[in-house]
């Protein structure tokens, strides 16, 4: 490993876009889709990761989620998911969960989140990484189990049901084509009023407008991906002068989205360059092959980023973030000291 990549993997990261499910290990794919009794079509998992497009993308990801059987399992993928970051320097995640396929097939909403919650107690004593949730809307089964999710998260959270104190907020994600995100006004406002944090997936393949209602119609605190942000220069500005975090996965637009052939083609400079607060995450790291090393590294070289760019990214997951006042400010004082610490190693190398 050089010296660089070492010390971008020691850098204190936030993360605040990566689905939980798409941290999980290929080994545990198979393991939990043997003892569940789903079949896969392969049981080599690194054939199972093809896909084109964010549509055929998500026919995996759907495979992948639906071998999560009970409450165990999601606690198993919670704290493997932690250990993993923690390699990576993760040092604060806000993981999204998508449970809509889940609830249908009959799982209830409680025993996810506590065995979420428990996962992830277990791999906070491990490592000291702090990870907090965000329940996600599947965009495919509509507006109204959208509402159902909302109400029934709000309900646990009144009755103080275990682990729904680290549910933070709402998001949406799964296919954009074709959907209305302004169907999800019902779900979001209920979200709002009941005091959740509203972020949703956004101009991943849709045009600008969405990314507008995502703020103005749904109430979003910050748009997950909003690549498309740039072809509307006003909504440009706009998200620029109020600092409206992006939560942007350069190399899963790659990957996943098959956005762009190589990352240098990017417009990750360019959002930076109109003042856009654009964090940097890794989305489905376990299936895209990726880590936050990768992408920080990755990006640094591609766009010629110098070392306090770097640093300076890092701190801008924490700005993004949904943290205390408080916590904000002594990670990015760790961020900032960590990034002095490990300068002059870097600069030997650079
Ligand atoms: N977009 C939409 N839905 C998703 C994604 C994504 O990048 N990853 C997992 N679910
Ligand atoms: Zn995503």
């Amino acid at each position: 490993m050089t010296t660089i990549t070492d010390a971008l993997r020691r850098l204190p990261k936030v993360e605040l876009h990566c689905h939980v499910e798409g941290t999980m290990r290929p080994s545990t794919v198979v393991e939990l889709a043997t003892r569940n009794g789903i079949a896969l079509p392969t049981d080599d998992p690194t054939q199972l990761y093809r896909y084109t497009s964010l549509d055929t993308f998500l026919d995996i990801f759907w495979l992948v989620q639906s071998v999560l059987g009970d409450g165990d399992d999601w606690a198993r993928l919670a704290y493997e998911s932690v250990i993993d970051g923690a390699e990576h320097g993760l040092a604060y995640r806000e993981t999204f969960f998508t449970p809509a396929r889940h609830l249908d097939a009959g799982q209830r909403l409680g025993d996810i989140v506590a065995g979420l919650a428990e996962g992830l107690v277990a791999a906070e004593d491990a490592t000291g990484v702090r990870v907090m949730l965000i329940a996600d809307i599947d965009r495919a089964y509509g507006p109204g189990p959208g509402r159902e999710l909302v109400e029934q998260l709000v309900e646990l959270r009144r009755s103080g049901a275990p682990g729904t104190d680290r549910v933070l907020g709402v998001g949406m994600d799964s296919t954009e084509l074709g959907v209305d995100p302004t169907d999800f006004a019902s779900a979001f406002d209920l979200a709002g009023r009941s005091g959740l944090r509203r972020t949703s997936h956004q101009g991943e393949v849709t045009p600008p407008d969405t990314i507008r209602a995502g703020i103005d119609v749904l109430g979003c605190e910050r748009i997950d991906h909003g690549l498309s942000l740039l072809d509307d220069a006003e909504l440009t500005k706009r998200f620029a002068d109020e600092r409206i975090p992006l939560t942007v996965c350069p190399n899963s637009n790659i990957r996943i989205a098959n956005a762009f052939p190589r990352l240098e083609e990017h417009p990750y400079p360019q959002m930076r360059d109109a003042g856009l607060l654009a964090t940097l995450n890794t989305d489905d790291p376990a299936m895209t092959d990726l880590d936050l090393t990768y992408e920080y590294h990755s990006v640094m070289e591609a766009f010629d980023y110098t070392w306090d760019d770097m640093v300076a990214i890092a701190l801008e997951g924490v700005e993004g973030s949904w943290l205390d006042p408080d916590d904000a400010r002594a990670l990015k004082e760790r961020i900032t000291a960590e990034g002095d610490r490990l300068r002059p190693v870097v600069d030997v190398e650079g």
